[in-house]
């Protein structure tokens, strides 16, 4: 099935000069990337794009982490992108991210871990809308 899902290079990775490196890596397992742009968020943006974490102990780093610099905001498309893009990614603790997987490779530690993807079809849809219209994706 032909599905979009939406990515993040977090502030880490593209103050480590990895987006190219990072965009080769879905380029090259079959995601192809339909929109893109780099922005800067601002405190009110991240607390509402992570919204479902409010409240745990990680969630005001995390926030504080994700304002710190610019990142890369892209919608992905792709046979099983949501999960593909997940399985590009590695696990959230780069310590148990397996081999050869995005935050295995480049992830600082559980919180800078260079990437965001999202987990299911509806927040695939939900974190499309938060940052890009329907016109600006390029599925054709
Ligand atoms: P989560 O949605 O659980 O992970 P993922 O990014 O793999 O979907 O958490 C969102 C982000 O919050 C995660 O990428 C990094 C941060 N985080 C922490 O800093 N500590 C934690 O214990 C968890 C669970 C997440
Ligand atoms: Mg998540």
């Amino acid at each position: 099935m032909l599905e979009t899902t939406f990515s993040i290079i977090k502030p880490d990775a593209v103050s480590r000069n990895l987006t190219g490196q990072i965009i080769s890596r879905f380029e090259a397992q079959g995601l192809k990337v339909v929109a893109s742009k780099m922005l800067q968020l601002t405190q009110a943006q991240a607390e509402g794009f992570y919204a479902e974490h409010k409240g745990r102990d990680f969630y005001e780093p995390l926030v504080a982490y994700m304002i710190s610099g610019p990142i890369v905001v892209q919608v992905l498309a792709g046979e099983n992108a949501i999960a593909l893009n997940r399985q590009i990614m590695g696990a959230t603790n780069p310590e148990k991210a397996d081999m050869g997987t995005i935050r295995k490779d480049f992830a600082l530690n559980m919180r800078e871990n260079s990437v965001h993807g999202s987990d299911s079809p509806a927040s695939a849809a939900r974190e499309i809308s938060y940052f890009f219209s329907q016109t600006e994706l390029c599925l054709r």
